[in-house]
């Protein structure tokens, strides 16, 4: 029996598009999402030779080598050389399939190239299907720092054809579900339920259909935010929940945590500090790090990254507002507010409680 796709239309400043969450989609693209022109194909070296072939007819394909050390402006310019190469033209769409690396490449080029041509999300991990794909928020690093180049693209579609996580590397899920839980824990309780009873993984249905229902909720959390905050200027803000930890704790530990373990650090830490200054439950935070622990997660900040250090590089995130730190905290789950001024001594007291008191690198 095959399941039929879940459809979640997105509207933005200029139109509309739908979300396709499904099993099976890629050989179905053109169809699907309404093309018409010929495709120019994105990937990256992992992802292509794995899931390019499920695609229909394509006019070119460009293989951009997989990692975020190649999301830059070169990866940008040798894009558009194969393209110009190819005889791609104003009538084409540009489609990315692959993780958000090559997602944000691709939308960056498709709102440049020619000034813009028409552009297709085939998003095939799991982060890059609930958060990076959905948004408009597309760019590149430079080496001052990630994500300091970019554009809104909306894209005409998004499939998330979940058949393409059945190749994603595990940890590279288990990164993934740290946005699934931060988008429970942002404004969807019975998401973050189905994740916390095990219901997800156990019910009756299909596994692919869990899957299938998971990523969908997952992603109409980011929909909905995104809908009504689409250039970032409140609420959107709220997507950040346990990023601002997040990212210090990934930078001081040289991106040898990946971004998914230092969003479950981060949510662990938030948790922490709503409960130290009393706004929220402090059962909160044993129940998530019990889910995200469940995912393969870790839990504690490994003790060789000292507190000072990751206070100090909080200040170094190009999201804080003005010179000033803004923690996204939690009353309760599905029920997140922003705060710009907490104490440094509250923040260093909740990055020595999340430490890890052993000597591993990870825990
Ligand atoms: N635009 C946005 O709103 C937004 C939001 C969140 C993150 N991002 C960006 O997304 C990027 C992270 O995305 P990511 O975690 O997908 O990283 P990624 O694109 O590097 O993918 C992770 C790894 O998995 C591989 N991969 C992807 N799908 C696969 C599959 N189905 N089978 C086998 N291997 C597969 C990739 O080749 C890569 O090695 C960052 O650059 C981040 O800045 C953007
Ligand atoms: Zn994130």
């Amino acid at each position: 029996m095959t399941l039929e796709p879940t459809r979640l239309p997105v509207s933005h400043p200029a139109g509309q598009y739908d979300v396709l969450v499904g099993a099976d989609l890629l050989p179905n693209l053109a169809e699907l999402a309404h093309l018409r022109g010929p495709i120019a194909l994105i990937t990256d070296s992992h992802v292509g030779p794995l899931h390019a072939h499920r695609l229909g007819e394509v006019a070119c394909t460009v293989t951009i080598p997989a990692g975020e050390q190649n999301k830059t402006l070169a990866t940008v310019q040798t894009i558009y050389d194969q393209l110009l190469a190819a005889g791609i033209d104003r009538q084409a769409t540009v489609v990315a399939l692959g993780g958000g690396v090559v997602g944000d490449v691709a939308g960056f080029v498709a709102a440049t190239y020619l000034r813009g041509v028409d552009f297709v999300q085939c998003p095939t991990s799991l982060l890059a299907m609930v958060d990076a794909s959905v948004g408009g928020k597309t760019g590149v690093d430079l080496p001052q720092g990630k994500n300091l180049v970019g554009a809104f693209k909306q894209p005409t579609a998004v499939l998330a054809d979940i058949t393409t996580l059945h190749t994603l590397p595990p940890e590279e899920f288990a990164a993934g579900m740290a946005e699934v839980v931060k988008h429970g824990l942002i404004n969807n309780p019975e998401l973050f339920g189905r994740l916390e009873s095990g219901e997800w993984r156990f019910s009756n249905q299909s596994p692919i259909a869990n899957l299938q229902s998971l990523v969908a909720a997952a992603i109409a959390v980011k929909r909905d935010v995104v809908q009504e905050d689409p250039f970032e200027q409140g609420r959107r803000a709220t997507l950040n929940l346990g990023h601002t930890f997040g990212h210090a704790i990934e930078q001081v530990s040289g991106y040898r945590i990946r971004h998914g373990e230092g969003v479950a650090l981060g949510l662990v830490a938030a948790a922490h500090l709503s409960a130290r200054l009393e706004y929220g439950d402090p059962a909160l935070q044993g129940r998530i790090e019990a889910v995200l622990r469940a995912q393969g997660l870790p839990t504690r900040i490994p003790a060789a990254y000292k507190p000072a250090p990751i206070y100090a590089a909080m200040f170094t995130d190009k999201k804080k507002a003005a010179g000033r730190l803004r923690f996204i905290l939690l009353r309760d789950v599905g029920d997140v507010f922003i705060v710009g001024d907490v104490a440094e001594k509250d923040v260093l007291a909740t990055l020595t409680a999340v430490q890890s008191q052993e000597n591993s690198s990870l825990q």
